[in-house]
């Protein structure tokens, strides 16, 4: 099974690469290098599973070309938004390699990231399927929404658990569920798999993005692979730092809060290592992958969803 599963990625890669060639080759050019590092390929790959697993099939059976238009489609808009990202968060390193604003300017980065948005929907057009392109429209409006509420909280500190995690739930979830859920579609999944999915692939990406703002905290960039800290520069506050200012008494809180405003990233990272800010986070982590593995239930038992579960576990164990 991992054998085709890796056969199907190397397919989404080409259809992917294919996709955005151009008569132009300094166009040509900007994309190879985009595509030159490869990220964890988590969407794409919840793609093929999930229409695996909503067939119940141990082999390829469950899966078409259209799951492969598909897988490459949501890395698409994936890339896109990590490429116009890293324009807002002024990063240096995305994938252990140059991200293209600090090789060519915020500038050329706000076009290659429409770019890619726009060849992803082209190529979903090409599905012929107005049901995906409508879904995938819907999940990409969703996620500017995460992100503008985000800009809309910036140095807010008092932020509170449920907006932190609805801003979540839209900037980053909205797309794995979209994945899973479409995943599921094309290989016929009835309503309520595609249902079972969809939340499936919401709550593992709630917990996804919970280990990616540890990681922003307290990673090792040279394993991440990416630039870190830039939540706290940024005046992003992310979920560690909101339930530990929620769980702690003044003396915790003034620490905290004096960290923040100092832009502090090394006390910051003492303060939750310390007293229960990361142990929270990772409890909630870990609560959200309980949940996303209990909504796999409702699929029949196969390998294709004990890889879905296994994935989702390692969501929360990943230090990259
Ligand atoms: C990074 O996503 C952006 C977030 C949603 C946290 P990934 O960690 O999946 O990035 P790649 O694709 O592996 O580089
Ligand atoms: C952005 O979140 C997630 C997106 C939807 C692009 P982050 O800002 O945490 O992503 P990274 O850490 O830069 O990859
Ligand atoms: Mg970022
Ligand atoms: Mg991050």
């Amino acid at each position: 099974m991992s054998q085709d599963l890796g056969d199907a990625l190397a397919e989404v890669e080409a259809i992917f690469e294919t996709q955005l060639l151009s008569d132009f080759p300094a166009v040509n050019e900007l994309c190879r290098h985009v595509e030159r590092y490869r990220g964890k390929r988590l969407r794409p790959t919840l793609v093929l599973l999930s229409g695996l697993a909503a067939s119940g099939a141990d082999r390829e059976r469950g899966l078409s070309h259209r799951h492969r238009v598909l897988g490459a489609v949501v890395e698409m808009i994936h890339m896109a938004t990590l490429v116009h990202d890293d324009v807002l968060d002024e990063a240096d390193v995305r994938r252990r390699g140059a991200t293209v604003n600090r090789l060519r300017g915020n500038e050329t980065a706000v076009m290659l990231g429409d770019y890619l948005i726009s060849n992803a929907f082209h190529l979903c057009s090409s599905l012929d399927d107005p049901g995906i392109n409508l879904e995938l429209g819907s999940v990409t409006n969703t996620v500017c929404e995460g992100e503008l509420l985000q800009l809309h909280h910036r140095d807010d500190l008092s932020l509170d658990e449920a907006t932190c995690i609805e801003i979540v739930r839209r900037k980053t979830a909205a797309l794995v569920a979209g994945a899973c859920r479409l995943g599921g579609r094309l290989a016929g999944a009835d309503a309520e798999r595609e249902r079972a999915l969809a939340a499936f692939g919401e709550a593992t990406g709630i917990a996804f993005q919970i280990q990616d703002d540890l990681l922003d905290l307290a990673g090792d960039a040279e394993v991440v692979g990416k630039t870190l800290g830039r939540d706290l520069e940024k005046g992003k506050l992310t979920l560690p730092s909101v339930l530990h200012l929620a769980s702690s008494g003044p003396e915790r809180r003034e620490a905290m809060l004096d960290a923040i405003a100092r832009r502090d990233a090394d006390a910051l990272r003492r303060e939750l290592a310390e007293h229960g800010g990361v142990e929270i986070a990772r409890t909630r982590a870990a609560a959200f992958i309980f949940e996303a593995k209990e909504h796999l239930a409702m699929l029949p038992e196969s390998p294709a969803r004990d890889l879905l579960a296994s994935l989702a576990e390692a969501v929360i164990h990943r230090n990259h």
